[in-house]
């Protein structure tokens, strides 16, 4: 069966019948599932081109964001409805643009709703005050601008803006709303220079993001209680929203900024060469560039995560693709039995079923921890490069470590099948959590073993990671020999996965330049958890 083209796809669908397209692409095409599935990426992965999605803009040039419902081919061919963060530059209409800073721009900008619904923009991982952090509390309604105004005050890395209203960012950002902010700087300019990285060409954003669809081929977002408690996981997998991607590349060295765009779905990435995984080095993370690049072979990456990594396909023999892919890895869902009874908790029904992760997904959805090849890389040429990974990146701040006892923050939920953080669960009204501005905290985030992974996000201040304890086994595996700490835990966070049963230690300095107090979250970013109240509001004491 042919679903590259459009006539292929209407009678690909025709055969679905009544049973819908949920799952359709995955249970109709195994081929379309297997690792080898080479022939089936026949879409060419969309990039930040000159106009339309992506463009890459000096953010202090957008003036006015309107979020607003388009039409948008997702599955190529067939129009969705679509929401879009849409800017008008230059005489140029923009979706989701990819905006540029650099440290010490001043951002003023007008967000313009056209939604149906209360929406607001968050800045995700900027040092911002709360007013422009953009979160449930200042959210606008249907017709209504919000104007944002702020400094970046932050090291060069790839951010990213998405929304974040109250209980339904999950639904937003899954229809759509999601854009990369990219802040360069001295160091990255030399890197540039180094490798020769231009954006969009060589140093390529890939945003990671899972869909559904309904009968039509149109985006679908429709949870079940049991999906909410689980997180949203989709039946395919889209690279910068291309389905089966594929990249055209040379045989030189490749920056790939990856954000992990997707609702609750986590991914173990690895560059493939038929069964022989490539090395890659990892060299920034959340925060922005690490001090050196380190050499891996594979990453897990939770959701709201960003990893920065350099491929060099002068490794790769021969002219076979690459395959940029999720390796298999337990998801853990099935952890979420009662510690005290062994009982799955309400919400969390385990279906009937020899698989129970599969359980908890819409019919069709890709099970969690699913091997899956995700983009095509073909190697096209052979050019004259000579280039070498430099050995020094940057530099991080100094890491400054609390004394004393740390506060202690436990993941977990109330058997009723609500998500919670020590017990509590989101109150716009209430911050149970006070800090002093200029204070160094530790905090300790626990992990109930009778739980899910959760990718933890602090609002307002990135951090770091110093400890990891307790890991299971798939995590342990890729631990340096540092703290039981993973590779990607050497950089500036601004969102940290923390297993079942894990214990991660994680370095704050609530050091900020605004005065008064200021309110922020943390939060779970599974959206779904997200949205059913497994965020907490705190405040930051001047
Ligand atoms: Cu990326 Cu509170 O969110
Ligand atoms: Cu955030
Ligand atoms: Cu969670």
């Amino acid at each position: 069966m042919n679903l590259t083209t459009r006539r292929g796809f209407l009678a690909a669908l025709a055969g679905a019948g009544a049973a819908g397209l949920s799952g359709f692409l995955w249970q109709h095409e195994p081929a379309f599932a297997a690792a080898d599935s080479a022939g089936q990426f026949t879409n060419r992965l969309r990039l930040p081109g000159a106009t339309g999605l992506y463009t890459a803009v000096t953010a202090r040039e957008v003036k006015q964001i309107t979020v607003s419902e388009v039409s948008f081919e997702v599955l190529p061919g067939i129009p969705s409805p679509f929401w879009a963060y849409v800017a008008e530059v230059g005489g140029k209409r923009l979706l989701n643009p990819t905006l540029l800073a650099r440290p010490g721009d001043q951002i003023q900008l007008r967000m313009i709703n056209r939604l149906k619904q209360p929406t607001i923009i968050h800045w995700h991982g900027l040092t911002n005050d709360q007013r422009n952090d953009g979160v449930g509390t200042y959210q606008v309604g249907p017709g209504a601008a919000f104007d944002y105004a702020f400094t970046v005050r932050d090291r060069a890395a790839s951010y990213w803006y998405h929304p974040h209203p109250h209980d339904i960012a999950g639904e937003q950002a899954y229809k759509g709303l999601a854009g990369l902010l990219i802040v360069k700087d001295d160091d990255e300019d030399v890197l540039a220079r180094a490798l020769d990285l231009a954006l969009g060409v060589t140093d390529i954003p890939l945003v990671i993001q899972d869909r559904s669809f309904n009968f039509e081929g149109k985006v679908e977002y429709k949870l079940s209680r049991e999906q909410m408690f689980m997180g949203f996981l989709g039946e395919a997998i889209l690279v910068n929203l291309t389905a089966r991607p594929y990249f055209d590349a040379a045989r030189r060295i490749y920056r790939f900024r990856i954000l992990n765009g997707s609702n609750a779905r986590g991914y173990r990435l690895a560059f493939a060469q038929g069964s022989r995984l490539l090395d890659y080095h990892l060299i920034g993370t959340d925060g922005g560039l690490l001090e050196q690049p380190l050499k891996v072979r594979e990453s897990i990456i939770g959701a709201a995560q960003r990893l920065d990594v350099l491929l060099d396909l002068r490794s790769a023999s021969g002219n076979e693709p690459v395959f940029l892919k999720s390796l298999a890895f337990d998801p853990m869902h099935n952890e979420s039995v009662d510690e005290k009874t062994g009982k799955p908790p309400a919400g969390a029904t385990q279906g009937a079923g020899a698989d129970p992760h599969a359980a908890h997904a819409a019919p069709g959805a890709i099970a969690d921890g699913t091997e899956m090849p995700l983009l095509r890389i073909n190697i096209k040429s052979s050019p004259e490069y000579k280039r070498q990974v430099p050995s020094r990146l940057s530099r991080l701040p100094k890491l400054a470590v609390a004394a004393g006892e740390p506060r202690r923050l436990t993941l977990g939920h109330d058997g009723k099948g609500n998500w919670n953080i020590n017990g509590w669960r989101f109150n716009m009204h209430e911050t149970p959590v006070t800090v002093q501005r200029g204070a160094r905290e530790t905090w300790l985030l626990r992990n109930n073993r009778a739980s899910m992974p959760h990718p933890i996000h602090i609002h307002g201040f990135q951090f770091r990671v110093i400890e990891r304890r307790d890991s299971p086994a798939q995590v342990k595996a890729l631990a340096t020999r540092q703290n039981g700490l993973l590779p990607q835990d050497l950089g500036l966070l601004d969102t940290v996965l923390v297993w079942p049963g894990e214990s991660v230690r994680i370095a704050l300095d609530f050091s900020h330049p605004f005065t008064g107090d200021q309110t922020y979250m943390f939060h779970c970013h599974n959206l779904e958890h997200e949205d059913t109240g497994m965020m907490i509001g705190y405040k930051v004491k001047a």
